[in-house]
Protein backbone atom coordinates (compact mmCIF):
# COMPACT_ATOMS: atom_id res chain seq x y z
CA UNK A 1 0.00 0.00 0.00
CA UNK A 2 1.70 3.06 -1.14
CA UNK A 3 -0.97 5.69 -0.53
CA UNK A 4 -3.76 6.10 2.36
CA UNK A 5 -6.27 8.48 0.49
CA UNK A 6 -9.46 6.85 0.58
CA UNK A 7 -8.67 3.83 3.09
CA UNK A 8 -10.25 2.96 6.02
CA UNK A 9 -8.20 2.12 8.77
CA UNK A 10 -8.88 1.00 12.43
CA UNK A 11 -6.53 1.74 15.23
CA UNK A 12 -6.84 0.80 18.73
CA UNK A 13 -4.78 2.35 21.01
CA UNK A 14 -5.66 5.55 18.75
CA UNK A 15 -6.44 8.01 21.14
CA UNK A 16 -3.32 8.46 23.09
CA UNK A 17 0.25 8.65 22.14
CA UNK A 18 1.73 6.68 18.75
CA UNK A 19 -1.58 5.49 18.09
CA UNK A 20 -2.88 9.02 18.29
CA UNK A 21 -0.04 10.54 15.85
CA UNK A 22 -0.69 7.65 13.60
CA UNK A 23 -4.29 8.53 13.73
CA UNK A 24 -3.30 12.25 13.02
CA UNK A 25 -0.69 11.32 9.51
CA UNK A 26 -3.14 8.95 8.10
CA UNK A 27 -5.80 11.47 8.05
CA UNK A 28 -3.76 14.32 6.89
CA UNK A 29 -3.33 11.36 4.25
CA UNK A 30 -6.78 11.08 3.24
CA UNK A 31 -7.55 8.36 5.11
CA UNK A 32 -10.78 7.49 7.29
CA UNK A 33 -9.68 6.88 10.42
CA UNK A 34 -11.52 4.80 13.54
CA UNK A 35 -9.84 4.39 16.83
CA UNK A 36 -10.51 2.35 19.65
CA UNK A 37 -9.81 2.37 23.32
CA UNK A 38 -11.46 2.25 26.77
CA UNK A 39 -11.94 6.01 27.65
CA UNK A 40 -14.48 7.82 26.30
CA UNK A 41 -13.35 11.28 27.38
CA UNK A 42 -9.80 10.52 25.87
CA UNK A 43 -11.68 9.18 22.57
CA UNK A 44 -13.55 12.27 21.91
CA UNK A 45 -10.71 14.46 22.99
CA UNK A 46 -8.66 12.67 20.75
CA UNK A 47 -10.81 12.74 17.50
CA UNK A 48 -11.06 16.40 17.86
CA UNK A 49 -7.17 16.71 16.44
CA UNK A 50 -7.54 14.03 13.96
CA UNK A 51 -10.62 15.43 12.79
CA UNK A 52 -8.59 18.55 12.41
CA UNK A 53 -5.92 16.75 10.48
CA UNK A 54 -8.55 16.06 7.78
CA UNK A 55 -8.76 16.97 4.27
CA UNK A 56 -12.27 16.29 3.27
CA UNK A 57 -15.52 16.03 4.18
CA UNK A 58 -16.10 12.60 2.74
CA UNK A 59 -13.25 10.95 5.32
CA UNK A 60 -15.13 9.60 8.42
CA UNK A 61 -13.37 9.49 11.99
CA UNK A 62 -14.73 8.05 15.06
CA UNK A 63 -14.36 6.80 18.20
CA UNK A 64 -15.50 3.85 19.89
CA UNK A 65 -14.52 2.51 23.30
CA UNK A 66 -13.70 -1.17 23.61
CA UNK A 67 -11.40 -3.11 25.79
CA UNK A 68 -8.88 -5.05 23.84
CA UNK A 69 -8.53 -7.59 26.37
CA UNK A 70 -11.67 -8.86 26.39
CA UNK A 71 -12.90 -10.86 23.56
CA UNK A 72 -16.46 -10.32 24.06
CA UNK A 73 -16.01 -6.72 23.52
CA UNK A 74 -14.10 -6.83 20.98
CA UNK A 75 -15.75 -9.07 18.96
CA UNK A 76 -19.25 -6.88 19.53
CA UNK A 77 -17.88 -3.09 19.67
CA UNK A 78 -15.52 -4.69 16.38
CA UNK A 79 -18.59 -6.01 14.45
CA UNK A 80 -21.06 -2.66 15.01
CA UNK A 81 -18.01 -0.69 13.56
CA UNK A 82 -18.06 -3.15 10.68
CA UNK A 83 -21.63 -2.75 9.91
CA UNK A 84 -21.58 1.01 10.08
CA UNK A 85 -17.48 1.64 8.63
CA UNK A 86 -17.18 -1.51 6.44
CA UNK A 87 -14.17 -4.01 6.44
CA UNK A 88 -10.65 -1.85 7.18
CA UNK A 89 -7.78 -1.70 4.47
CA UNK A 90 -5.63 -0.83 7.52
CA UNK A 91 -5.37 -2.46 11.16
CA UNK A 92 -3.24 -1.07 13.55
CA UNK A 93 -3.06 -3.11 16.89
CA UNK A 94 -1.27 -0.25 19.26
CA UNK A 95 -3.29 -0.64 22.65
CA UNK A 96 -0.62 -1.27 25.39
CA UNK A 97 0.50 -1.12 28.62
CA UNK A 98 3.88 -1.72 30.91
CA UNK A 99 4.30 -1.59 34.36
CA UNK A 100 8.01 -2.16 34.78
CA UNK A 101 9.29 -4.07 37.77
CA UNK A 102 11.54 -6.63 39.50
CA UNK A 103 10.33 -9.79 38.73
CA UNK A 104 9.55 -10.12 42.54
CA UNK A 105 7.53 -7.09 42.41
CA UNK A 106 5.62 -8.37 39.22
CA UNK A 107 2.43 -10.41 40.98
CA UNK A 108 0.45 -12.85 38.66
CA UNK A 109 -2.11 -10.18 38.44
CA UNK A 110 0.26 -8.12 36.46
CA UNK A 111 1.73 -10.53 34.57
CA UNK A 112 -1.92 -11.91 33.46
CA UNK A 113 -2.99 -8.27 32.60
CA UNK A 114 -0.29 -7.25 30.58
CA UNK A 115 -0.47 -10.54 28.58
CA UNK A 116 -4.25 -10.21 28.29
CA UNK A 117 -3.99 -6.50 26.68
CA UNK A 118 -0.87 -6.91 24.86
CA UNK A 119 -0.74 -10.27 23.37
CA UNK A 120 -4.63 -11.21 23.58
CA UNK A 121 -5.66 -7.59 22.61
CA UNK A 122 -3.91 -8.47 19.30
CA UNK A 123 -5.04 -12.00 18.74
CA UNK A 124 -8.65 -11.01 19.45
CA UNK A 125 -9.12 -7.88 17.32
CA UNK A 126 -7.45 -9.94 14.36
CA UNK A 127 -9.54 -13.17 15.25
CA UNK A 128 -12.72 -10.99 14.51
CA UNK A 129 -11.25 -9.22 11.42
CA UNK A 130 -9.04 -11.05 9.72
CA UNK A 131 -11.95 -13.04 8.08
CA UNK A 132 -13.70 -10.22 6.64
CA UNK A 133 -10.44 -8.66 5.44
CA UNK A 134 -9.45 -11.81 3.58
CA UNK A 135 -11.79 -11.01 0.58
CA UNK A 136 -10.42 -7.29 -0.43
CA UNK A 137 -6.90 -8.01 1.28
CA UNK A 138 -5.03 -4.92 2.97
CA UNK A 139 -2.47 -4.18 5.83
CA UNK A 140 -2.34 -5.54 9.71
CA UNK A 141 0.45 -4.07 11.77
CA UNK A 142 0.84 -5.02 15.68
CA UNK A 143 2.85 -2.70 17.86
CA UNK A 144 5.83 -4.32 19.56
CA UNK A 145 8.46 -2.75 21.11
CA UNK A 146 12.55 -2.81 20.85
CA UNK A 147 11.61 -4.98 24.05
CA UNK A 148 10.41 -7.37 21.69
CA UNK A 149 13.94 -8.71 20.57
CA UNK A 150 16.22 -7.36 23.32
CA UNK A 151 14.92 -8.60 26.88
CA UNK A 152 15.62 -6.23 29.05
CA UNK A 153 16.01 -5.79 33.05
CA UNK A 154 12.66 -5.02 34.33
CA UNK A 155 9.90 -5.92 31.73
CA UNK A 156 9.97 -9.43 32.28
CA UNK A 157 6.36 -9.35 31.56
CA UNK A 158 6.26 -6.70 29.28
CA UNK A 159 9.12 -7.88 26.87
CA UNK A 160 7.36 -11.41 27.38
CA UNK A 161 4.33 -10.15 25.67
CA UNK A 162 6.19 -7.76 22.85
CA UNK A 163 8.38 -11.00 21.88
CA UNK A 164 5.22 -13.16 21.56
CA UNK A 165 3.58 -10.41 19.19
CA UNK A 166 6.59 -10.79 16.77
CA UNK A 167 6.25 -14.20 16.43
CA UNK A 168 2.43 -14.07 16.36
CA UNK A 169 2.84 -11.32 13.63
CA UNK A 170 5.57 -13.51 11.67
CA UNK A 171 3.03 -16.31 11.41
CA UNK A 172 0.05 -14.53 10.94
CA UNK A 173 2.34 -12.76 7.75
CA UNK A 174 2.93 -16.37 6.66
CA UNK A 175 -0.72 -16.99 6.23
CA UNK A 176 -2.43 -14.28 5.33
CA UNK A 177 0.28 -13.68 2.29
CA UNK A 178 -2.25 -15.93 -0.43
CA UNK A 179 -4.76 -13.22 0.74
CA UNK A 180 -2.90 -10.08 -0.02
CA UNK A 181 -2.78 -9.13 3.64
CA UNK A 182 0.32 -7.88 4.62
CA UNK A 183 1.63 -8.16 8.24
CA UNK A 184 3.90 -6.25 9.85
CA UNK A 185 5.22 -5.56 13.00
CA UNK A 186 6.36 -2.32 14.61
CA UNK A 187 9.22 -2.29 17.65
CA UNK A 188 9.36 1.72 18.94
CA UNK A 189 12.40 2.62 20.96
CA UNK A 190 11.77 4.83 23.83
CA UNK A 191 8.40 6.99 22.53
CA UNK A 192 7.77 10.22 24.25
CA UNK A 193 3.74 9.41 25.42
CA UNK A 194 1.75 9.59 28.10
CA UNK A 195 2.14 5.44 28.38
CA UNK A 196 5.98 6.62 28.50
CA UNK A 197 5.21 9.15 31.58
CA UNK A 198 3.32 5.98 33.52
CA UNK A 199 6.30 3.88 33.11
CA UNK A 200 8.39 5.59 34.26
CA UNK A 201 7.07 6.12 37.06
CA UNK A 202 7.35 1.92 38.23
CA UNK A 203 11.27 1.80 36.41
CA UNK A 204 13.78 -0.11 38.82
CA UNK A 205 17.05 2.16 38.63
CA UNK A 206 19.19 -0.44 37.20
CA UNK A 207 16.29 -0.34 33.97
CA UNK A 208 16.33 3.57 34.54
CA UNK A 209 20.36 3.25 34.14
CA UNK A 210 19.86 1.14 31.14
CA UNK A 211 17.99 3.52 29.34
CA UNK A 212 19.50 6.40 30.23
CA UNK A 213 21.80 7.13 27.52
CA UNK A 214 19.25 6.05 24.80
CA UNK A 215 17.84 8.41 22.55
CA UNK A 216 13.79 9.52 23.10
CA UNK A 217 11.65 9.87 19.71
CA UNK A 218 9.21 11.56 19.73
CA UNK A 219 5.81 9.71 18.86
CA UNK A 220 5.09 11.87 15.66
CA UNK A 221 8.26 10.44 14.47
CA UNK A 222 7.24 7.03 14.89
CA UNK A 223 4.40 7.18 13.27
CA UNK A 224 6.03 8.65 10.11
CA UNK A 225 8.26 5.49 9.98
CA UNK A 226 5.32 3.16 10.84
CA UNK A 227 3.47 4.60 7.57
CA UNK A 228 6.92 4.53 5.70
CA UNK A 229 7.21 0.50 6.50
CA UNK A 230 4.15 0.21 5.20
CA UNK A 231 4.56 2.01 1.58
CA UNK A 232 7.84 -0.62 1.64
CA UNK A 233 5.93 -3.55 2.89
CA UNK A 234 9.08 -4.26 5.73
CA UNK A 235 8.32 -6.07 8.23
CA UNK A 236 9.85 -5.01 11.02
CA UNK A 237 9.71 -1.61 11.19
CA UNK A 238 12.00 -0.43 13.61
CA UNK A 239 11.65 3.40 13.94
CA UNK A 240 15.09 5.89 14.24
CA UNK A 241 19.03 4.86 13.89
CA UNK A 242 19.74 3.82 17.15
CA UNK A 243 16.77 1.17 17.33
CA UNK A 244 18.08 -0.03 13.69
CA UNK A 245 21.59 -0.48 14.98
CA UNK A 246 20.33 -2.03 18.33
CA UNK A 247 18.60 -4.92 16.08
CA UNK A 248 21.28 -5.51 14.09
CA UNK A 249 24.31 -5.74 17.12
CA UNK A 250 21.87 -8.49 18.77
CA UNK A 251 21.30 -10.26 16.11
CA UNK A 252 25.39 -10.73 15.07
CA UNK A 253 27.05 -8.98 18.38
CA UNK A 254 24.94 -10.36 21.31
CA UNK A 255 27.56 -10.06 23.74
CA UNK A 256 28.17 -6.09 23.35
CA UNK A 257 24.48 -5.80 24.45
CA UNK A 258 25.14 -7.96 27.44
CA UNK A 259 28.11 -5.84 28.40
CA UNK A 260 26.76 -2.28 28.19
CA UNK A 261 23.29 -3.49 30.05
CA UNK A 262 25.53 -5.65 32.70
CA UNK A 263 28.12 -2.52 33.34
CA UNK A 264 24.86 -0.59 33.91
CA UNK A 265 23.27 -2.37 35.98
CA UNK A 266 26.11 -3.42 38.24
CA UNK A 267 27.19 0.44 38.56
CA UNK A 268 24.00 1.07 39.88
CA UNK A 269 23.81 -1.91 42.28
CA UNK A 270 27.02 -0.90 43.45
CA UNK A 271 25.64 2.79 44.27
N1 LIG B 1 6.05 4.90 24.41
C1 LIG B 1 7.05 4.03 24.31
O1 LIG B 1 8.18 4.31 24.77
C2 LIG B 1 6.85 2.72 23.60
C3 LIG B 1 7.99 2.00 23.21
C4 LIG B 1 7.80 0.78 22.57
C5 LIG B 1 6.54 0.28 22.33
N2 LIG B 1 5.44 0.99 22.73
C6 LIG B 1 4.13 0.42 22.46
O2 LIG B 1 3.39 1.33 21.67
C7 LIG B 1 1.99 1.20 21.96
C8 LIG B 1 1.43 2.56 22.31
O3 LIG B 1 2.14 3.05 23.42
P1 LIG B 1 2.05 4.58 23.88
O4 LIG B 1 3.30 4.87 24.61
O5 LIG B 1 1.63 5.41 22.75
O6 LIG B 1 0.90 4.43 24.99
P2 LIG B 1 -0.23 5.42 25.56
O7 LIG B 1 0.11 6.83 25.31
O8 LIG B 1 -0.44 4.97 26.97
O9 LIG B 1 -1.49 4.97 24.70
C9 LIG B 1 -2.03 3.69 24.88
C10 LIG B 1 -3.33 3.61 24.15
O10 LIG B 1 -3.86 2.28 24.29
C11 LIG B 1 -5.17 2.36 24.89
N3 LIG B 1 -5.35 1.16 25.70
C12 LIG B 1 -4.61 0.72 26.75
N4 LIG B 1 -5.12 -0.42 27.23
C13 LIG B 1 -6.19 -0.72 26.47
C14 LIG B 1 -7.13 -1.77 26.47
N5 LIG B 1 -7.09 -2.76 27.37
N6 LIG B 1 -8.11 -1.77 25.52
C15 LIG B 1 -8.17 -0.78 24.60
N7 LIG B 1 -7.31 0.24 24.54
C16 LIG B 1 -6.34 0.27 25.47
C17 LIG B 1 -5.17 3.67 25.68
O11 LIG B 1 -6.47 4.21 25.91
P3 LIG B 1 -7.34 3.79 27.21
O12 LIG B 1 -6.40 3.79 28.38
O13 LIG B 1 -8.40 4.85 27.29
O14 LIG B 1 -7.89 2.44 26.91
C18 LIG B 1 -4.39 4.54 24.70
O15 LIG B 1 -5.24 4.95 23.64
C19 LIG B 1 1.88 0.19 23.10
O16 LIG B 1 1.61 -1.08 22.56
C20 LIG B 1 3.28 0.20 23.71
O17 LIG B 1 3.61 -1.01 24.35
C21 LIG B 1 5.56 2.20 23.35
Amino acid sequence: MKDFKDKLVYITGGSSGIGLSTAKLLAAGGASVIIFSRRQQVLDEALKQIQSCGLSAKQKFAGRSLDVSKRDSVEAVFSAALAEFGVPDVLINCAGRAYPRYFGDITYQQFDETMKTNLYGIWNACSVLVPHMKAKGGVIVNVASMLGFLGVFGYCDYSASKFAIVGLSECLKSELKKYNISVSVLCPPDTDTPGFATENITKPAETRAISASAKIMSSDAVAKELLDGIRKNTFMIIPGFDGKLTYFIKRHMPFIIDMVMDSAIKKTQKS
